[in-house]
């Protein structure tokens, strides 16, 4: 069992910070852009190619320090140094959570149960670079000989949401004989729309699934391979266009999948932290494998960006500070992110499975309740869509909701003042969030219009936009497979560094397990192949029969 240490409400670091906020609570934004002319610069810092301008934020230099102090206390840097080395960091499961180890260079050592693991993992990347070749080049076929076209992912969570986060964002590096699909749901929409698409000669199918036992990924697949056996496929030639990548080898066999086929995963990659394991695959051949290494390669970056940087100028570090912030001491209930990048559109998806799987608990590694809260609900879209949408709500109203923008310098689209435009839009939704507009400045400007006076008074408070609303903005170049490593990464380790300040086990998924064994008991009562008993509760047995009479199942 972890150390007993002092309710993390009680310490004194946490006090510091109550106390700063109330000396900061009648302090607004604007204020403190004009009492310190280097605000701006001081609160901007870079990491592995990105940059995080987090000076419109409710934040002195005090509060900064106060936050770090209780970084400090919580034992930020042994949990780091934990993590990195394959200590137990998931203690509910007693694993290791090492997905950076697969990011890590080829001379790398990291050990568990005593054994090195980084040959392995350059070993399947050897693997994936072979494959990745050989269906590029034509050598590996279908079965009629006809070279590859599409890839169908089948997977689910963590082994779907990275890969088609990776596969949308890095379309300007795609290669071009591939075209990848994704089929996660098992609403059998997902697989049919999909197929009617492809052509079973020209098809590879990849089992996406750590467990090789999640129902969706398996239904799916056995849907998958009935269609191929159905469109002049034959049980000899499933081996050609079904692969695997799982760590239950023997399931994958009893499917039908050569081990030869197989790639292997490991109990110590948590799944929504695979995109880097050979769950990557998707990714690998549609961009080939030199563009996935490029991935790895940004998120190694930002590894060593976390573990080397001062705290000061450590971004993940900051991020996750600043959400606890909000979260446990201004009441923020959400978290938006807001990636001003049509490429990057799968970016807030991706980002609630990695924030709200992980953090979404409330009993400490103790096992005692927690008196605080812990992971918001995390939420967001592309802009500047979202301005003609819910920004409304995060100008005006009643709920704070802090931000991320996310926007490159540089566009790969570069058409007419499109990017600056973009641009701009994005720089006025931070601007108009952190000054907003008091009601006086309102009844100025409509006065200024034309409007008489007690109109102008009228329509003055539906006008006022309260500011003082926290955002970060994340700069990068260009958004290349280098600074998209980065940023995943990056929102990985500042999920874990909040995981530590409420001291929860951010790598454990409990309540998602639940779900799937109640899911399981009910199947067969739908089916009617079990009418025993009750499903445990009237409302459940009612909706089974409305579904049995009418849903002509
Ligand atoms: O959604 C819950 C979950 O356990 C995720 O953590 C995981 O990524 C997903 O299911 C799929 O699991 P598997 O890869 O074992 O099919």
């Amino acid at each position: 069992m972890p150390e007993k240490h002092p309710a993390l409400t009680s310490r004194a670091e946490w006090q510091a910070l109550n106390d700063a906020k109330a000396r900061l609570e009648h302090l607004p934004m604007r204020e403190l852009f004009q009492q310190d002319p280097g605000r701006a610069q001081r609160y901007l810092v870079e990491g592995a190619g990105l940059s995080l301008d987090f000076s419109r934020n409710r934040l002195t230099d005090e509060v900064l320090e106060a936050l770090l102090n209780l970084a400090r206390a919580c034992g930020l840097e042994e949990r780091r140094t934990a993590l990195f080395r394959g200590g137990l960091v998931n203690l509910t499961e007693q694993r290791p959570a090492l997905h950076t180890a697969l990011r890590e260079g080829e001379q790398g050592e990291v050990r568990v149960n005593g054994d090195n693991i980084i040959p392995e993992i350059h070993r399947t990347l050897g693997k994936m670079k072979a494959l990745v070749e050989s269906i590029h080049s034509g050598e590996r076929t279908g079965h009629t000989g006809a070279r590859f076209t599409d890839v169908v992912s089948i997977g689910i969570g963590g082994s779907f949401l990275g890969p088609k986060l990776a596969v949308e964002a890095l379309r300007p590096y795609w290669q071009g004989s591939i075209n990848c699909h994704f089929v996660a749901n098992i609403d059998g929409t997902d697989i049919t729309e999909t197929l009617t698409r492809l052509n079973p000669d020209t098809t590879l199918f990849l089992v996406q699934s750590k467990s090789f036992r999640t129902q969706e990924t398996l239904e799916n697949s056995l849907l998958a391979r009935q269609w191929f056996l159905d469109n002049g496929g034959n049980a000899a030639s499933v081996s050609q266009h079904f692969m695997a990548v799982t760590a239950n080898v023997e399931e994958a066999a009893r499917f039908g999948i050569e081990p030869a086929n197989t790639f292997p995963m490991w109990d110590w990659v948590g799944g929504r932290y695979s995109l880097w394991s050979a769950i990557g695959l998707p990714i690998a051949l549609t961009l080939g494998m030199a563009a996935f290494r490029e991935l790895l390669a940004g998120a190694h970056a930002m590894d060593t960006h976390f573990r080397e940087a001062p705290e000061r100028e450590n971004l993940p570090v900051i991020m996750a500070m600043l959400s606890v912030w909000y979260n446990n001491f201004w009441g923020a209930e959400s978290h938006a992110v807001l990636p001003y990048d049509e490429y990057l559109k799968y970016l807030p998806e991706h980002l609630q499975q990695l924030d709200m799987e992980s953090n979404g608990k409330r009993v400490t590694q103790n096992g005692i309740s927690v008196d605080y809260p812990t992971g918001p609900v995390l939420w967001g879209g592309v802009g500047a869509n979202g301005q003609h949408a819910y920004h409304q709500l995060i100008h005006q109203g009643t709920r704070l909701i802090p931000a991320d923008f996310i926007i490159p310098l540089r566009s790969h689209n570069p058409v007419a003042s499109h990017h600056a435009a973009l641009f701009a839009n994005c720089l006025s939704q931070a601007r108009a969030m952190m000054a907003g507009k008091t009601e006086a400045e309102a009844e100025q400007e409509l006065v200024a219009g034309g409007l008489d006076g007690d109109a102008a008074r009228q329509l003055a408070p539906h006008k006022a936009i309260p500011g003082n609303r926290p955002c970060n903005i994340l700069l990068m170049e260009r958004l290349t497979p280098h600074t998209l490593g980065a940023l995943i990464a990056l929102y990985e380790h500042r999920t874990f560094v909040q995981s530590v300040i409420w001291d929860i086990d951010c790598f454990d998924q409990w309540g998602v397990e639940l779900g799937k064994q109640i899911g399981n008991e009910i199947l067969p009562k739908l089916l009617g192949e079990s009418e025993d008993g009750s499903a445990g509760d009237s409302a459940t047995d009612n909706l089974i029969r409305l579904f049995r009479d009418r849903s002509g199942t």
